[in-house]
């Protein structure tokens, strides 16, 4: 039984394609997490007594100890999902940004070349490509032009990556992915905010004129898309991964308000964020075709399930919002 360290477990995709993972194949799972505001036990809680899973909480950042676990636990591959990855929050201060997504990038590339391990698999994303005018898609020949400190930092990876599979023959690969929906997601990324404050009756911030689009995939499709990646990809590829859904923010909100039977006078434009990514759109041909791929739900059932997962799990988020994610929401829309 071959055994996977994945790094970023106990976040919003991290603990999905664990969960994933564990049902639909035979892998070991051996998860290190730093647990920061964003990472979360009790996503994995139904798992925890697997025995093909194990926890450690572990900073990719902290060479010694990855080390540590990759020699006791004799691990075979690395899927790294590690990251700060909340746009606003590098917006605010961009220091852990860099240290994780690149330094974090770098001592897991260079310990699966001191271990000399099968794979390693980069999760990247698509802002890395930048923003998109009214046409066309992202392609994995898209010349990289990241806007945020967050994307920069991703597209810093993903160059890191690429060097240690060109110079080293790392056996590395990498997927960029759109935007995710689905259980688990953090409430500061629009989608469980906008369900959230809808349920509490509190204003929903829309920034700019709610027109800039974002490319929808559930999270669950994604996970699949990852796991045929790591199973099946061409070592030293990149693939994009996407579910042709794309929407403007308005749109999404105004979807949510309609589900829940909230009135738009809820809605509220606020300041845009600043350099703020017009449009994604991915173009999954090469997913699709090389790994024989394909999304299996449609956002019109997905984001349903999504509103209801948030209906019937608020204990989780009620926790969360509760805590430091006051004093960030606080912060962050105060004077917008
Ligand atoms: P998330 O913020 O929900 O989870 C990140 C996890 O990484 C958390 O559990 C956190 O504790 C952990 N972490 C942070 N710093 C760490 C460190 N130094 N050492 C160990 N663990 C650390 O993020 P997510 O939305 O689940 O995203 C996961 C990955 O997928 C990221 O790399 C992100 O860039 C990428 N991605 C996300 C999306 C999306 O829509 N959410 C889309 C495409 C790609
Ligand atoms: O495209 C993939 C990326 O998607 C991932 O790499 C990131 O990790 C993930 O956070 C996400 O980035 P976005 O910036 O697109 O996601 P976010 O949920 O923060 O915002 C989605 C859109 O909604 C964006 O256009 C900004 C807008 N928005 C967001 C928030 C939080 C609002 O209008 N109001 C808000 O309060």
């Amino acid at each position: 039984m071959k055994k996977i360290l994945v790094t970023g477990g106990c976040g919003f995709i991290g603990s999905n394609f664990i969960r994933y993972a564990l049902k639909n194949s035979d892998y070991e799972i051996v998860n290190i997490d730093k647990l920061t505001y964003a990472g979360n036990l009790k996503n994995l809680i139904d798992v925890q007594s697997d025995k093909r899973y194990k926890f450690y909480k572990a900073d990719i950042c902290n060479y010694e100890l990855v080390s540590y676990i990759i020699e006791k636990e004799k691990v075979d591959s690395i899927i790294n999902f590690a990251a700060e990855s909340h746009v606003d929050r590098s917006i605010l201060s961009s220091q852990e940004f860099i240290r994780t997504n690149v330094t974090g990038t770098n001592v897991l590339l260079e310990l699966t070349r001191l271990y000399s391990l099968e794979r390693f698999l980069q999760i990247s994303t698509d802002e890395v490509y930048g923003s998109l005018g009214p046409d066309g898609k992202f392609t994995e020949t898209t010349p990289l032009s990241p806007n945020s400190p967050y994307s920069a930092s991703k597209a810093s990876a993903d160059l890191l990556v690429r060097a240690y599979n060109h110079t080293y023959g790392l056996p590395a690969l990498i997927t960029r992915c759109s935007n995710n929906y689905g259980p688990f997601q953090f409430p500061e990324k629009l989608i469980p905010l906008m369900i959230i404050n809808a349920i509490n009756n509190k204003p929903l911030p829309v920034y700019g004129d709610g027109m800039n689009v974002r490319d929808w995939i559930y999270v669950e499709d994604h996970c699949d898309a990852i796991l045929k990646v790591f199973e099946k990809g061409e070592i030293g590829e990149v693939y994009n991964i996407g579910a042709e859904n794309e929407m403007p923010n308005i749109e999404i909100v105004k979807l949510i308000l309609k589900e829940l039977g909230k009135d738009e006078s809820l809605i509220t434009f606020v300041k845009d964020r600043p350099g703020h990514d017009r449009r994604y759109a991915i173009d999954a041909t090469k997913i699709k075709t090389k790994l024989n791929w394909k999304p299996n739900h449609t956002f019109e059932t997905a984001i349903k399930e999504t509103i209801s997962w948030y209906l019937q799990n608020k204990s989780w988020w009620e926790e969360i919002i509760s805590g430091d994610y006051l004093n960030y929401y606080k912060k962050w829309y105060e004077e917008r």
